[in-house]
Protein backbone atom coordinates (compact mmCIF):
# COMPACT_ATOMS: atom_id res chain seq x y z
CA UNK A 1 0.00 0.00 0.00
CA UNK A 2 0.84 3.92 -0.28
CA UNK A 3 -0.06 6.58 1.21
CA UNK A 4 -2.73 9.15 -0.72
CA UNK A 5 0.26 11.44 -0.42
CA UNK A 6 2.64 9.10 -2.63
CA UNK A 7 -0.34 8.60 -5.37
CA UNK A 8 -1.13 11.91 -5.27
CA UNK A 9 2.50 12.44 -6.14
CA UNK A 10 3.12 9.84 -8.33
CA UNK A 11 -0.06 10.86 -10.26
CA UNK A 12 0.77 14.10 -10.62
CA UNK A 13 4.40 12.89 -12.03
CA UNK A 14 2.32 10.35 -14.41
CA UNK A 15 0.41 13.24 -15.82
CA UNK A 16 3.65 15.14 -16.23
CA UNK A 17 5.81 11.85 -18.12
CA UNK A 18 2.57 11.61 -20.68
CA UNK A 19 3.28 16.40 -20.82
CA UNK A 20 6.82 15.42 -21.74
CA UNK A 21 5.12 13.01 -24.75
CA UNK A 22 3.33 15.36 -25.88
CA UNK A 23 6.23 18.19 -25.70
CA UNK A 24 8.62 16.01 -28.11
CA UNK A 25 5.44 15.14 -30.47
CA UNK A 26 5.32 18.94 -30.66
CA UNK A 27 9.04 19.05 -31.51
CA UNK A 28 8.38 16.15 -34.28
CA UNK A 29 6.00 18.10 -35.75
CA UNK A 30 7.90 21.19 -35.81
CA UNK A 31 10.99 19.29 -37.31
CA UNK A 32 9.00 17.93 -39.70
CA UNK A 33 7.70 21.10 -40.97
CA UNK A 34 11.64 22.16 -41.55
CA UNK A 35 12.53 19.56 -43.62
CA UNK A 36 14.79 17.07 -40.45
CA UNK A 37 13.05 14.23 -40.33
CA UNK A 38 15.14 12.09 -38.73
CA UNK A 39 14.77 15.06 -35.88
CA UNK A 40 11.19 13.67 -36.26
CA UNK A 41 12.02 10.90 -35.99
CA UNK A 42 14.16 10.91 -32.83
CA UNK A 43 11.52 13.11 -30.91
CA UNK A 44 8.71 9.96 -32.06
CA UNK A 45 10.37 7.46 -30.50
CA UNK A 46 10.93 10.06 -27.09
CA UNK A 47 7.60 10.37 -27.30
CA UNK A 48 7.01 6.42 -27.46
CA UNK A 49 9.80 6.72 -24.15
CA UNK A 50 7.36 8.96 -22.37
CA UNK A 51 4.39 6.95 -22.69
CA UNK A 52 6.38 4.02 -21.30
CA UNK A 53 7.78 5.96 -18.33
CA UNK A 54 4.15 7.23 -17.52
CA UNK A 55 2.82 3.74 -17.79
CA UNK A 56 5.12 2.34 -15.77
CA UNK A 57 4.03 5.19 -13.36
CA UNK A 58 0.46 4.05 -13.97
CA UNK A 59 1.11 0.12 -13.19
CA UNK A 60 2.79 0.58 -10.32
CA UNK A 61 -0.13 2.92 -8.30
CA UNK A 62 -2.50 0.02 -9.11
CA UNK A 63 -0.64 -2.50 -7.86
CA UNK A 64 -0.09 -1.13 -4.52
CA UNK A 65 -3.54 -0.24 -4.36
CA UNK A 66 -3.39 3.37 -5.24
CA UNK A 67 -6.35 5.07 -7.65
CA UNK A 68 -5.16 6.21 -10.95
CA UNK A 69 -6.53 10.10 -12.12
CA UNK A 70 -5.85 11.53 -14.74
CA UNK A 71 -6.03 15.52 -15.37
CA UNK A 72 -5.43 17.49 -18.65
CA UNK A 73 -2.68 17.73 -20.42
CA UNK A 74 -0.96 20.91 -20.85
CA UNK A 75 -0.62 22.60 -23.90
CA UNK A 76 3.03 22.39 -25.21
CA UNK A 77 4.56 25.17 -27.41
CA UNK A 78 4.82 24.57 -30.91
CA UNK A 79 7.63 27.26 -32.54
CA UNK A 80 11.13 26.54 -31.53
CA UNK A 81 14.03 28.42 -32.90
CA UNK A 82 15.97 25.37 -35.08
CA UNK A 83 17.52 22.42 -34.23
CA UNK A 84 19.57 23.06 -31.59
CA UNK A 85 16.77 25.32 -29.42
CA UNK A 86 14.74 21.70 -29.97
CA UNK A 87 18.11 19.88 -27.63
CA UNK A 88 18.44 22.86 -25.61
CA UNK A 89 14.80 22.86 -24.35
CA UNK A 90 14.74 18.81 -23.99
CA UNK A 91 17.70 18.70 -21.99
CA UNK A 92 16.48 21.54 -19.59
CA UNK A 93 12.85 20.10 -19.60
CA UNK A 94 14.77 16.79 -18.39
CA UNK A 95 16.78 18.66 -15.64
CA UNK A 96 13.36 19.30 -14.92
CA UNK A 97 12.08 16.07 -14.60
CA UNK A 98 15.34 14.80 -12.78
CA UNK A 99 14.63 17.17 -10.29
CA UNK A 100 11.00 15.75 -10.16
CA UNK A 101 11.89 12.24 -9.57
CA UNK A 102 14.66 13.38 -7.12
CA UNK A 103 11.58 15.19 -4.59
CA UNK A 104 9.88 12.11 -5.23
CA UNK A 105 12.56 10.19 -3.71
CA UNK A 106 12.45 12.40 -0.78
CA UNK A 107 9.14 11.80 -0.11
CA UNK A 108 9.55 8.12 -0.45
CA UNK A 109 12.71 8.00 1.94
CA UNK A 110 11.00 10.66 4.16
CA UNK A 111 7.37 8.12 4.68
CA UNK A 112 10.25 5.07 4.98
CA UNK A 113 8.51 3.49 1.50
CA UNK A 114 11.51 1.25 0.13
CA UNK A 115 8.91 -0.17 -2.32
CA UNK A 116 8.30 2.98 -4.09
CA UNK A 117 12.05 4.17 -3.84
CA UNK A 118 13.26 1.28 -5.03
CA UNK A 119 10.75 1.56 -7.83
CA UNK A 120 12.05 5.05 -8.51
CA UNK A 121 15.54 4.14 -8.88
CA UNK A 122 14.51 2.71 -12.05
CA UNK A 123 14.02 6.49 -13.11
CA UNK A 124 17.18 8.03 -11.29
CA UNK A 125 19.43 5.71 -13.72
CA UNK A 126 16.91 6.75 -16.86
CA UNK A 127 17.58 10.18 -15.94
CA UNK A 128 20.87 10.02 -16.31
CA UNK A 129 20.40 8.43 -19.94
CA UNK A 130 17.68 11.40 -20.42
CA UNK A 131 20.23 14.21 -19.67
CA UNK A 132 22.96 12.60 -21.47
CA UNK A 133 21.17 12.08 -24.94
CA UNK A 134 20.53 15.35 -25.64
CA UNK A 135 23.84 16.69 -24.27
CA UNK A 136 25.80 14.50 -26.73
CA UNK A 137 23.50 15.37 -29.47
CA UNK A 138 24.04 19.42 -28.36
CA UNK A 139 27.67 18.66 -28.42
CA UNK A 140 27.42 17.62 -32.45
CA UNK A 141 25.53 20.72 -33.68
CA UNK A 142 27.68 22.61 -31.71
CA UNK A 143 30.57 21.19 -33.99
CA UNK A 144 28.27 21.59 -36.60
CA UNK A 145 27.47 25.57 -36.03
CA UNK A 146 26.02 27.03 -39.31
CA UNK A 147 27.55 23.82 -42.05
CA UNK A 148 24.15 22.53 -43.89
CA UNK A 149 25.57 19.55 -44.51
CA UNK A 150 26.69 18.84 -41.32
CA UNK A 151 23.44 19.37 -40.01
CA UNK A 152 21.94 16.66 -42.40
CA UNK A 153 24.39 14.46 -41.34
CA UNK A 154 23.06 14.71 -37.47
CA UNK A 155 19.85 14.26 -39.12
CA UNK A 156 20.42 11.20 -41.11
CA UNK A 157 22.15 9.63 -37.61
CA UNK A 158 19.17 10.68 -35.94
CA UNK A 159 16.81 8.92 -37.92
CA UNK A 160 18.60 5.54 -37.29
CA UNK A 161 17.18 5.64 -33.44
CA UNK A 162 14.48 2.72 -32.53
CA UNK A 163 12.70 2.50 -29.55
CA UNK A 164 13.30 0.18 -26.99
CA UNK A 165 10.76 -0.91 -24.64
CA UNK A 166 12.36 -0.55 -21.20
CA UNK A 167 13.01 -3.62 -18.66
CA UNK A 168 10.05 -4.15 -16.39
FE1 LIG B 1 10.30 10.51 -18.58
FE2 LIG B 1 12.20 12.09 -20.36
O1 LIG B 1 11.80 11.48 -18.72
Amino acid sequence: MISKKMAGSINEQTNKEIYSGYLYLSMAAYSASIGLNGFANWFKVQLQEEMAHAQKFYDYIIQQGGRVVLKAIDEPPKDFAGARDLFQKTLDHEKMVTKRIDNLVTLAKKENNHATENMLQWFVTEQVEEEASPTEILQKLDIVGEDGNGLLTVDSQLAARVFVPPQK
